[in-house]
């Protein structure tokens, strides 16, 4: 669907926001849902100009918009509500962006929350999540971390079986809640590296050894499996494989359910994409609910069995659209007749996809926003790695240095992923709504960089 504005983009050749309406899915726009452009012709978003975010917090800038999150989490919520008669309850996959405050909105929300590290699970505990609704993930969890999920309460979902073992080995009062994740075998379109629901994957139990590990796992009175978990993968537009995945896992729970456990839950997993520049479509949080719910449904219709309480752990799509990366345009560098290279002041380390997943995402430059996009430049980062670029032949309007460039959907594993290469201090993030800019993460200093450097003795 070609909106309004991009139609007038079209005609005009200037910047445009997506035709945007609160009932619009936030992982179909392009733009937080409360961007607009002001008098101006600045973007604004949560109601501040950008370029004043800039001014007042540094460059670059994670800019997080409150209303935008917190729409994807009802959106979520309520779809479970109207498709799914049964419990459920929406996770939120906090590998996307694990900070306190983020944390402490989705709580807000009701969501529970995927941790994937004794790390994650710190922060979510810190930020006032409810440890019963807290899951632990992750393919080779320490002993430390499975002790620390244990005596916080939380649930494990446990992956191998040498996991299972140390669980069985601690010693608790009461019964170790976990989950069992197995590799779902669906094949779906999206980066290898964001791909794990096809057999060949590093998580998960394989799925033609389920009915062995349903019998190790039952050698074990102290663990009482609860549930069964399963994600294909990352950034997926497709709804296919989330439909068949119901099916998958509800053989599974009879499986289980042969072997004498009582499967209560069934999490389905994250994957719904974002849209990232023009070119992607992904379907609405409403559609993927639905589809998941339909699948599940089904499912148990056909094998005449009742509604497991269905969980389901998206990050992406609740938090990519959300968020804006500013950066200050620097340096400009033309070859003629091959390109221009315009500089800005981040880039693989505060936004790691573009080199890792090879993923094009979209640029505007805030303080131009009515001026005609006529130059094609490649956006390049600061690092000394000649794959650090941002985005390739990008269309903007002409810029000058110290401009603001502004890079979407940078929500979602962006800060999550990000390093201090070339000793690059993390950029701030600022929270903005409800009449207010608000700091959630403060910009690393240099004194930050050394300060777990030590130097020997010999050294000084
Ligand atoms: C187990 C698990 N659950 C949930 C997610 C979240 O996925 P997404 O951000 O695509 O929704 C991931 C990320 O790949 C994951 O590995």
């Amino acid at each position: 669907m070609v909106s309004t504005h991009a139609l007038e983009a079209q005609n005009t050749g200037r910047q445009y926001l997506t035709d945007i309406t609160p009932e619009r899915s936030p992982n179909q726009s392009l733009v937080p849902l409360t961007a607009k452009v002001n008098d101006r012709d600045h973007l604004e978003i949560g109601g501040y100009d950008v370029t004043d975010l800039v001014q007042q917090f540094g460059s670059p800038l994670y800019i997080l918009d409150e209303a935008s999150l917190r729409t994807a989490c009802r959106q979520y919520r309520d779809a479970f509500k109207r498709y799914y008669p049964g419990e459920s309850q929406v996770l939120y996959a906090s590998k996307a962006w694990n900070c306190l405050a983020v944390c402490a909105i989705v709580t807000q929300e009701e969501l529970g929350i995927d941790v994937a590290t004794g790390g994650e699970l710190f922060t979510a505990l810190q930020a006032g999540a409810n440890p019963r609704k807290i899951y632990l993930h992750g393919n080779n969890k320490s002993l430390s971390e499975l002790k620390f999920a244990v005596e916080s309460g939380c649930t494990i979902v446990v992956d191998n079986r040498l996991e299972i073992e140390t669980l069985a080995s601690l010693k608790t009062d009461s019964c170790i809640q976990i989950m069992m994740r197995i590799t779902p075998g669906l094949d779906c379109h999206t980066h290898e590296y964001i791909r794990t629901g096809h057999i060949d994957s590093k998580f998960g139990f394989d799925p033609n050894q389920v009915e062995e590990v349903f019998k190790f796992i039952s050698q074990y009175p102290s663990l009482s499996l609860v549930g069964l978990h399963a994600h294909i993968g990352s950034q997926i537009f497709e709804l296919q494989a989330h439909q068949d995945l119901g099916g998958v896992m509800v053989q599974w729970l009879n499986k289980a359910t042969q072997h004498g456990f009582t499967i209560k839950e069934i999490n389905v997993g994250g994957g719904l994409g974002i849209r990232y520049n023009e070119g992607d479509d992904p379907p609405s949080i409403d559609e993927w609910v639905k589809t998941v719910c339909d699948g599940l449904i089904q499912a148990c219709q056909a094998a005449n069995i009742p509604l497991p309480k269905v969980l389901a752990e998206p990050g992406r799509s609740l938090i990519g659209s959300s968020c804006v990366t500013a950066y200050t345009v620097g340096s400009k560098k033309t070859i003629p007749g091959i390109r221009t290279y315009l500089s800005v002041d981040g880039g693989m380390s505060d936004n790691p996809r573009p080199i890792t997943y090879q993923s094009i995402c979209r640029a505007i430059v805030a303080n131009r926003m009515s001026e005609p996009m006529t130059e094609t430049v490649t956006i390049a980062g600061k690092h000394c790695e000649s794959g650090d670029i941002l985005i390739k032949d990008a269309t903007l309007p002409p810029t000058q240095p110290g401009d603001t460039l502004v890079v979407m959907a940078t929500g979602a594993y962006n800060y999550s992923m990000s390093s201090n290469y070339n000793r690059l201090a993390r950029p701030a993030a600022v929270l903005v709504g409800n009449s207010n800019a608000a700091l959630i993460l403060q910009r690393e200093t240099y004194e930050d960089l050394i300060r777990y450097d030590r130097l020997p003795a010999h050294l000084k």
